[in-house]
């Protein structure tokens, strides 16, 4: 792994904002892991602490995780399309998506991972070249270079429409990273006994 490929001290400017970010936000979780998450980009606690996903939605996130048996801290390798915080927490440009997808092509081909969680239409539409609705994206198995991804609620969503009914979005995504733990366990098992 290279040293800046962990660097949490580089600084960017590529949206030219008068406030740029404090610094860049790289990753956190497990660069060993088989499963990984991409998110949009790093809102304002985020950019405080360098790590991706510790804000209010990185809580909801863990706690999603948790509850279907899956260890954010071990089993996931989590980051964001975009590693600097947008100014105002804007959504990112189609040019900030296209100038950050080299970095995160290359955090991909690093931790290698069988699963991809997309986590929100941004990261679906950065990864996939997709710009149908979430509402449609989520929940469904795409194949993209030899891996399995699969796009979901952003955790953001889910504290809009934080509703705990069967048929919500919360229970939706829940159902949505069960597949995902159930994904990976097959695959290891396959891994474990080659035919
Ligand atoms: N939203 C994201 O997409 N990423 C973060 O790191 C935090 C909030």
């Amino acid at each position: 792994m290279t040293a800046e490929f962990l660097d949490t001290t580089l600084f960017c400017n590529c949206c030219g904002s008068k406030q740029p970010s404090t610094q860049v936000v790289v990753s956190r979780g497990n660069p060993s892991a088989r499963l990984m998450l991409i998110g949009e980009a790093p809102g304002a606690r985020e950019d405080e602490l360098g790590e991706p996903f510790v804000g209010r939605s990185g809580k909801v996130l863990d706690k999603l995780f948790k509850d279907v048996g899956i260890n954010p801290l071990e089993d996931v390798f989590i980051c964001n399309v975009v590693k600097c915080r947008p100014p105002k927490n804007r959504r990112p440009t189609k040019e900030e998506l296209l100038i950050s997808f080299p970095w995160l092509n290359q955090q991909i081909e690093l931790v290698d991972p069988w699963v991809i969680i997309l986590s929100g239409s941004t990261a679906v539409e950065a990864v996939l070249g997709l710009k149908e609705k979430i509402t449609s994206l989520r929940g469904v198995w795409r194949a993209w270079e030899g891996r399995m991804v699969m796009p979901l609620f952003h955790p953001s969503y889910l504290l809009r429409n934080p509703s705990k009914t069967e048929g919500g979005p919360v229970a939706l995504t829940r159902g949505d990273l069960l597949q995902v733990k159930n994904r990976l366990k097959d695959l290891h098992k396959a891994i474990a006994m080659p035919m």
